[in-house]
């Protein structure tokens, strides 16, 4: 096979939050790794040795790398032709038509036609939509006339890894390979063989569905105790009352539970599949669910105290989800939105992300609502909840719907919260909520004596 005229084995093209890591981790295990990124602030502090985000671990492996000199730094993409192997981890948004947004990708594409030779590979590790691999290798075809999977290699390696995980995950999540032509596949997983996780060779565009509909699959899966908690709502019903019904000694149970779904991956990758679905809709609807969530959150506010004008609202966590400091699509933006229509006075507290916010004790000081919109684990303690307690105005409101202190209720007084606090607190940490019934009892009232308080 012919060999392109190399002076590193592997190219990363967008060190992004999947990118950075997986091009330090391809230097960690001994390949000399060419690093491109347009942003030459990103690529400062990379040279610098400093992470431009969170990510576990990270920090500690762009120290080891640094002084070994396996990661070189570009910001032009023609140069990743300087390596064998080509792997894209550039963003892949969607359109608000339902559509991928493929715009980095093919200008990426485009810097590369000109400098491929035989014997390069291009994987695309981005999450795209159902059929873009066999149209990158198509592209590369009708504009150079490669053989793929032959001459070039095109393949799709999804990245599956959940941030915060990503360096206990590349070793041991199985890597799907959807390889072109007679040798793409072979030839990706020669890259990824590197990593100790099983290669799982498939089509082109099973990689693609498969990524895909992961992501959809958790998408649904939230969906719908989010859905579950606004008929709840309605029905003037406790939501973890009725998970509880539902999960418990129950074979065929497994709901999740509620909370604002979103972040970048999640909110758009169902498009992917919706841009052509058999059942046009479906996947909308779920995204509406989640959507809906941070409203559904200031309405139950507004039911419970009337006007939000001029009330102090402390809004704990703004990244997307728990311990990351990725704020990318976060639900918590939205809730924050929401609520300045409402003329609130809305005072934000996040110990991760990069966003400024106010000491948590700033935040809680006479608040008349404290809302979980990210469950950090910071949040998760006796601690928190004692200090709201202590902080907030007296009949505060407190609303979570991530049943961080085991409460059990989404909209809750302080008053009712001060026993769980006190008994997770005796404790020494976090208590797992009681049973259904048994939270009843403890509140000394059925599950439906309070219309007002759920
Ligand atoms: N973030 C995740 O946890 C995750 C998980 C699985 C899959 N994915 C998928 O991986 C892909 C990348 O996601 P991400 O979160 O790392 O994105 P990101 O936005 O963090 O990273 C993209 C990087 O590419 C750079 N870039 C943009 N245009 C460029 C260009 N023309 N030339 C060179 N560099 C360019 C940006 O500066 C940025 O650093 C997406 O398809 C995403 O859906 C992400």
């Amino acid at each position: 096979m012919t060999q392109p005229q190399t002076s590193a084995d592997v190219a990363v093209i967008g060190l992004g939050r999947v990118g950075l890591p997986l091009a330090l981790s391809f230097a960690d295990r001994g390949l000399r790794v060419i690093g491109v990124d347009n942003d030459p602030v990103r690529l400062g502090a990379v040279r610098e040795g400093v992470m431009p985000f969170q990510e576990t671990g990270a920090q500690e492996l762009l120290e080891r790398v640094h002084g070994t000199g396996r990661l070189e730094l570009y910001e032009r993409v023609a140069d990743a032709a300087r390596a064998r192997h080509i792997v894209i981890t550039l963003g892949t948004p969607s359109f608000s038509h339902i559509e991928i947004d493929m715009r980095d990708i093919r200008s990426a594409l485009d810097d590369l036609l000109g400098v491929l030779t035989p014997g390069h590979s291009l994987i695309l590790r981005s999450t795209v939509a159902p059929g873009t691999t066999e149209f990158v290798a198509g592209y590369l075809a009708k504009h150079r006339g490669f053989q793929i999977g032959e001459e070039v290699f095109v393949a799709h390696a999804p990245e599956r890894i959940a941030a915060g995980r990503f360096l206990e995950e590349i070793d041991t999540l199985p890597c799907i390979v959807g390889g072109v032509g007679a040798r793409s596949g072979e030839v990706a997983g020669e890259l990824f063989g590197v990593f100790r996780a099983p290669l799982v060779q498939t089509t082109p565009v099973q990689a693609e569905l498969a990524k895909i509909w992961a992501n959809i699959l958790r998408y649904a899966n939230f969906a719908l105790p989010n859905l579950l908690m606004m008929d709840c709502e309605r029905y003037d019903a406790n939501v973890f009352e009725v998970i509880d019904l539902i999960n418990r000694d129950y074979p065929r149970g497994g709901i999740a539970q509620p909370g604002l779904t979103a972040g970048t991956c999640l909110r758009k990758d169902f498009a992917f599949s919706e841009e052509r679905s058999n059942a046009p809709g479906m996947l909308l609807a779920v995204s509406r669910v989640n959507e809906s969530v941070p409203l559904f959150l200031v309405e139950g506010m507004r039911r419970r105290l009337g006007s939000l004008s001029d009330r102090k609202i402390a809004v704990l966590g703004l990244a997307f989800k728990a311990d990351t400091d990725d704020e990318r699509d976060s639900l918590a933006h939205k809730l924050v939105r929401l609520l300045e229509r409402e003329l609130a006075d809305i005072a934000i507290h996040d110990p991760h992300v990069p966003t400024p916010t106010a000491p948590l004790e700033q935040v809680l000081q006479d608040a008349d609502v404290v809302v979980v919109a990210a469950n950090h684990s910071e949040f998760r303690t006796p601690a928190t909840l004692a200090e709201i307690s202590t902080l907030a105005s007296d009949g505060c409101l407190v609303v979570d719907p991530w049943n961080c202190w085991g409460s059990g209720q989404v909209f809750a007084y302080t008053a009712e919260l001060a026993p769980v606090g006190v008994t997770a607190a005796a404790a020494g940490q976090e208590v797992p909520p009681p049973p259904a019934t048994d939270r009843a009892r403890s509140r000394g009232r059925s599950p439906s004596d309070s219309p007002r308080i759920r």
